[in-house]
């Protein structure tokens, strides 16, 4: 086999996929493969669908649904981990009932964990517009920070230059982009700031040295790898783990922690390859239909 088309006629069966609209999730990823290095991971970035934080539900809940039939020509999970909070708040429930034999972990905002370490009461959630439109996001606010005040911000434009531009920009350029949320959330006077789209993950240590010592900046890494991981323990423990090819560039699409775009066709691959090559994993190309 010497191309991922081969792949489609025998699909793989690696122990997690993870899936977001663009690279959002591969903190995630890698977070999960520190903690279980022998875990094999495979990454898909639905960047034709890319942003999804700007479709309506139902756009949402049919580009993740083909995007996971995409992955299962390929690939047989053991577990999908949704690395995107705007699929997770929008289409979770769906996507169970359209694949009820796969297991999915789901990303949402950590508004629990932010409720815990507020002391002014005063809670910043940095999202997509999806997410904060959501009225998921509102029933996690009303049960985990019931005393609480949530102060939402949609930013796709940070988004957008955390998918295209981050990894080649300057630190000018990163603080720079930071900052519109970063001021806004100061003068709110909110003392903790969730991020709530997988993507600021890649930002986190810029967008907490912006807003300074007094502001505590959550996510939710650790509470859905956590999760992935139990789940896992459950659901693998006895059974044969499959015999992959050690990583070597002439199979990228076998390799663990490999990374698949899913296109357009013609879109410009050249960043996707730059971001593997600075986290030091494999690039597998687009992830074709046919
Ligand atoms: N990374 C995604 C999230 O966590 C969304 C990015 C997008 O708008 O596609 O919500």
């Amino acid at each position: 086999m010497s191309d991922i088309s081969d792949l489609r006629h025998a699909p793989q069966i690696v122990d997690y996929v993870f899936f977001d609209s663009g690279t959002g999730g591969l903190p995630y990823m890698l977070h999960l493969k520190e903690k279980s290095p022998n875990t094999l991971c495979i990454y898909v970035a639905d960047t034709r669908n890319f942003p999804y934080g700007l479709k309506s539900g139902s756009q949402i809940t049919s580009c993740a649904e083909a995007a996971v039939r995409l992955i299962l020509r390929y690939f047989k999970p053991r577990a999908v981990v949704i690395g995107c909070n705007t699929i997770s708040v929008t289409a979770l429930e769906q996507l169970r009932a359209s694949f009820p034999s796969l297991h999915f972990v789901g990303t949402v905002p950590a508004i629990k964990q932010a409720a815990s370490v507020t002391k002014n009461g005063r809670i910043g959630l940095l999202a997509t517009r999806r997410t904060v439109d959501e009225p998921y996001t509102a029933e996690l606010a009303n049960r985990f920070a019931p005393d609480c005040t949530l102060i939402t911000r949609a930013d796709p434009t940070l988004i957008r230059f955390i998918e295209h531009d981050f990894f080649t920009a300057s630190e000018a350029a990163k603080k720079a982009a930071v900052l519109p949320a970063v001021d806004f959330f100061a003068e709110q006077g909110v003392d903790t700031i969730i991020l709530g789209c997988t993507h600021f993950l890649h930002m986190a240590d810029t967008i907490a040295e912006a807003a300074g010592a007094g502001v505590c900046v959550v996510d939710s890494k650790e509470g859905v790898v956590n999760q992935a991981l139990r789940v896992g323990l459950e659901r693998f423990e006895g059974s044969v783990r499959p015999v992959l090819p050690p990583a070597e560039p002439l199979y990228p699409a076998y390799a663990d922690s490999t990374f698949f775009i899913t296109g357009p066709e013609g879109i410009n691959e050249e960043p996707y390859k730059i971001l593997s090559k600075k986290l030091n994993i494999p690039y597998g190309g687009i992830l074709k239909d046919e």
